[in-house]
C-alpha cells in the first residue's frame, strides 16, 4: 500500500467547536508514544512536539511545549506552504501532503522533511503535522548498504580469484613443471644409453622444446602467484618482479619502501602486488619510458603505493572501455575500501597512486590519501 495514499476522511462524529487538545494529558500521552515526529499546531503556533519531533528539530528534549511560531521552525517558503495547508485543511477534507519542507534545527542546521498535515474539517481548531525523512534521504541508507554489499562481493570475487591463481601456480610448478624436468632428465639418459651424440638434430630439437616448455611453465607459475610473496613478503616479491621485467631493457628503475619491509602475504599486500604488477606491465607495453620508480609507504592506517614513469603519458579520461588493466586496479583498491588515482600528461609521464587501508574501518577515516 502506498503510505502516502490519501486516507478516508469521513468523520463518524461532528467536528468539535473548540478544544484544547494540547491541555488534554490523555491525548498528549498518545502523541508522546507516536514513533513519527509529530507536532500539534494551533494556527501559527507549535503548541506541542513529541519526542521524535523534538529530537528531529533539535529542540530541548525535556520541553514538549516549545511555543514556536512557524517562521522559527521552517524557512519562509515552507512556513507559507504550511499556512496554506492549515487554511485549506479547515475548508476541505483536512489532509494535505507537504513534500520537502525545509526545517530549521535549533542549532541553525537545515534538514529536509516530507510533512503531512491533518486539520479538523470545518473547524478552525488545532492541526497535527507529522514530519518524515524526505524520500531521497530514506533511500540513502539503502543505497549505502547496496554499495557495501557490492564492495564485499567484489572483494570475495577478487579473493576467490587469488586462491585459484595460487592453486594453479602450485599445480603448474609441482605437477607439470616436475614432470617436464623428469622428462628432460630421462631424455638425456636415453641419449647416453644409445650413444646418440649431443648434436644429433632430432635430439637437439626435442631437448630445446622441453626447455622452452619448462621455461614457459615456470614463468606462468610465477605470474600466477610469485612464491616470494608468500615466503618472503611484498618487498622481496616486488624487487624480483622489477628485476624479471626490466633487467636488460635499458629502462632505469628503483624502488623505495618505508615501513613495509616484512609485510606478509595478506589481502592488502596481494592487492598491492597485483596493482603494481599491472602498472609495470603498462609501463613496458605503452610508456616508452627511460625511467620508473616504485614507492611503498606503510603506516598504521594502510599502505600508499606509487608507480611513476617518465614516458609518453596518456589521457586518463579517455581510456577505451574494453581495456581492463586500469579498471581492474581501481576495483581492487575500492574493494578494500581504498582508492586509486591516475595522473598522466602527454610527453611528461604517468603516476598511479593507490591507498589501501588495512581494514575497511580505516577507510572511513582516510582523507584523500591516494
Ligand atoms: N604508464 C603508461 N604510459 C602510457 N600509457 C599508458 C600507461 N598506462 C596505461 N596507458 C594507456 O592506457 C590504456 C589503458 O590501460 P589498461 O591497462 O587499462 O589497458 P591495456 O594495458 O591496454 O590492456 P589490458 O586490459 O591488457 O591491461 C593503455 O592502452 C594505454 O594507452
Ligand atoms: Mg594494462
Amino acid at each position: 500500500m502506498n503510505p502516502r495514499a490519501r486516507p478516508d476522511r469521513s468523520l463518524p462524529f461532528p467536528p468539535p467547536e473548540a478544544c484544547a487538545l494540547d491541555a488534554d494529558p490523555r491525548f498528549l500521552a498518545l502523541l508522546e508514544r507516536l514513533p513519527d515526529p509529530t507536532l500539534l499546531l494551533d494556527g501559527e503556533t507549535v503548541r506541542y512536539a513529541n519526542p521524535a519531533a523534538r529530537s528531529q528539530a533539535g529542540l530541548p528534549a525535556d520541553d514538549p511545549h516549545p511555543e514556536l511560531q512557524l517562521d522559527a521552525l521552517f524557512d519562509g517558503a515552507s512556513a507559507q506552504r504550511v499556512r496554506q495547508a492549515l487554511d485549506n485543511g479547515s475548508k476541505g477534507d483536512g489532509w494535505t501532503a507537504l513534500d520537502r519542507l525545509r526545517l530549521r534545527r535549533l542549532d541553525e542546521t537545515w534538514i529536509s522533511r516530507d510533512g503531512e498535515l491533518v486539520a479538523i474539517p470545518g473547524a478552525s481548531g488545532p492541526a497535527l503535522m507529522t514530519l518524515r525523512a524526505a524520500v531521497a534521504e530514506q533511500s540513502a541508507p539503502v543505497v549505502a548498504a547496496a554499495r557495501r554489499a557490492l564492495a564485499e562481493s567484489s572483494l570475495r570475487a577478487v579473493e576467490a580469484q587469488e586462491r585459484e591463481r595460487a592453486r594453479l601456480s602450485r599445480e603448474l610448478h609441482d605437477q607439470i613443471g616436475q614432470s617436464l624436468s623428469a622428462a628432460a632428465l630421462r631424455l638425456s639418459l636415453l641419449l647416453q644409453r644409445h650413444a646418440i651424440p649431443d648434436d644429433d638434430p632430432q635430439a637437439m630439437a626435442l631437448s630445446s622444446i622441453l626447455d622452452d616448455v619448462l621455461q614457459q611453465t615456470r614463468s606462468l607459475s610465477l605470474q600466477l602467484r610469485p612464491p616470494q610473496l608468500d615466503d618472503f613478503g611484498l618487498a622481496s616479491a616486488l624487487r624480483s618482479l622489477l628485476q624479471r621485467l626490466f633487467a636488460d631493457t635499458g629502462i632505469h628503475y628503483d624502488i623505495e619502501i618505508e615501513g613495509s619491509r616484512d609485510m606478509p602475504a595478506n589481502r592488502v599486500s596481494v592487492a598491492a602486488y597485483r596493482i603494481i604488477q599491472e602498472c609495470l606491465t603498462n609501463v613496458l607495453r605503452h610508456a616508452r619510458a627511460a625511467a620508473l620508480r616504485v614507492e611503498l609507504r606503510a603506516d598504521s592506517i594502510g599502505l600508499v603505493l606509487t608507480v611513476v614513469d617518465d614516458g609518453a603519458g596518456f589521457d586518463a579520461e579517455r581510456v577505451d572501455s574494453e581495456r581492463l588493466g586500469l579498471r581492474g586496479m581501481r576495483e581492487r583498491a575500492e574493494a578494500l575500501g581504498g582508492q586509486l588515482v591516475v595522473h598522466s600528461r602527454a610527453g611528461i609521464g604517468t603516476r598511479v597512486r593507490a591507498f589501501l587501508p588495512w581494514s575497511p574501518l580505516h577507510a572511513a577515516s582516510q582523507t584523500e590519501r591516494a
